[in-house]
C-alpha cells in the first residue's frame, strides 16, 4: 500500500511500516500543496503535520485513502468531517505532548510576567547601566490569579503546575468537569468572568468553530490592566488585530504567544513592535523526547489501521461506530 509521510522522518520511526510503498517528502520543510494533492492519488495512507491543508477536496480527490494520521493533537487543517463520512480514521498525538506544551505554557507565561525578554533586549542593546530599583518591574506568578481557558489535557496540566506558585485557578470551557475541579482546587467561570478575574490567562482550547476569535476586544478590553495573556492553542483563537488594537491602546502588560495568525507572523508585523509582546515560532511541543514520542504514536496509528485494526489515539472515533 502506498503512505505518503509528509515530512522527512528518521527510517528507523518508520519501521512499523515496513513492507508498504513509502513517498516520505525528504525535507522538515512543508510538502508543497499540488505536490501533495498529485502523491495522494494512489495512496491508501497519508503521515500529515499540521500545515498540510487537508481539506475536502484533497481528501476527495484522494479517492484511495484509508487513514490520515497526523503528527500533531490538533487536526484543524483536516476536514474532520469528510474524513468521517467516507469513514476514513484520523490519527492524531494526544497525550504525550500535554506536559511538554504546559511546561511551553509556564514557560512563556513566566518570560512575560517578569518581562525577561525585556530584560535581555536591555543587555543586547547595551543599555544596562548600574543597578537602579525601578527597571523592568514586572507582575508576580505567586499569590495570583490563574484563569485557564479550555481544561482539556494541556489545561489541566497548566493549571496542575500553578499549586506550586500558590495560585487561584479558574477555567472556563464549553462544560464544567467537576473531577478535575476538586482535583486541581480550580473553579469554573464563564469566559467573560474569567477574562475580568485573572491576572494571568492561558488559551489552550483547540481551534474550531466556536472558538474562532474567541479571545476578541471585548474579552481584552475586560482583561485587568496588568493582566498576562498566553495563547499556546492555535493562533485564530486570538484576534489578531484586536490584539494589536490593545496593545497599541496600552491594555495589557504582557503577551505571549507561541501560535499566531498568520503563521509564521512576518518580521514586520505590528504585534512584533511591542516589547511586551513575546511571540516564539510554535515551539509547544519542541523538546526532541517529545517529538520523538509524537511520530512514534502517528506512526503507530497508521500501522494498526492500516492492520484493519482501531487506532490508538484517534480524533473521530466516530468511524468505528
Ligand atoms: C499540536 O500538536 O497540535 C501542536 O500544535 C504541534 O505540536
Amino acid at each position: 500500500m502506498k503512505i505518503v509521510v509528509t515530512r522527512a522522518i528518521d527510517e528507523a520511526r518508520l519501521s512499523p511500516l515496513e513492507g508498504h510503498h513509502l513517498v516520505v517528502w525528504p525535507h522538515q520543510t512543508q510538502m508543497p500543496h499540488d505536490e501533495l494533492v498529485a502523491e495522494l492519488s494512489g495512496a491508501t495512507g497519508v503521515v500529515s503535520h499540521l500545515t498540510d491543508r487537508l481539506d475536502r477536496e484533497t481528501i476527495v480527490s484522494a479517492g484511495d485513502l484509508r487513514a490520515v494520521s497526523q503528527v500533531a493533537v490538533g487536526v484543524d487543517n483536516i476536514d474532520l468531517g469528510v474524513c468521517t463520512e467516507r469513514r476514513i480514521p484520523v490519527g492524531h498525538t494526544p497525550d504525550v505532548l500535554t506536559e511538554t506544551t504546559a511546561d511551553t505554557a509556564w514557560a512563556l507565561l513566566a518570560s512575560a510576567v517578569r518581562r525577561i525578554p525585556e530584560g535581555r533586549d536591555h543587555v543586547l542593546a547595551g543599555a544596562w547601566g548600574p543597578w537602579r530599583p525601578d527597571l523592568l518591574l514586572g507582575g508576580d506568578l505567586h499569590d495570583t490569579t490563574l484563569g485557564v481557558v479550555g481544561l482539556g489535557r494541556i489545561g489541566a496540566a497548566v493549571a496542575r503546575r500553578a499549586a506550586g506558585f500558590a495560585m487561584k485557578v479558574l477555567y472556563a470551557g464549553p462544560r464544567r468537569k467537576p473531577h478535575l475541579e476538586a482535583e486541581l482546587r480550580a473553579s469554573y467561570r464563564p469566559l467573560e468572568n474569567l477574562v475580568r478575574e485573572a491576572d494571568h490567562i492561558v488559551v489552550t482550547v483547540p481551534l474550531s468553530e466556536s472558538t474562532r476569535g474567541l479571545i476578541g476586544t471585548p474579552e481584552l478590553e475586560a482583561m485587568k490592566p496588568d493582566a498576562t495573556l498566553v495563547n499556546v492553542s492555535r493562533g485564530p483563537v486570538v484576534d489578531t488585530t484586536a490584539l494589536t488594537e490593545a496593545l497599541d491602546r496600552g491594555l495589557l502588560a504582557g503577551v505571549a504567544l507561541d501560535v499566531t495568525d498568520p503563521e509564521p507572523l512576518p518580521a514586520d508585523h505590528p504585534l512584533l513592535g511591542h516589547p511586551n509582546c513575546l511571540v516564539i515560532p510554535h515551539l509547544g511541543s519542541a523538546s526532541r523526547r517529545t517529538r520523538a514520542a509524537m511520530v512514534d504514536l502517528a506512526i503507530s496509528n497508521m500501522a494498526e489501521a492500516l492492520g484493519g485494526r482501531r487506532m490508538p489515539a484517534c480524533a473521530n472515533p466516530e468511524v468505528y461506530g
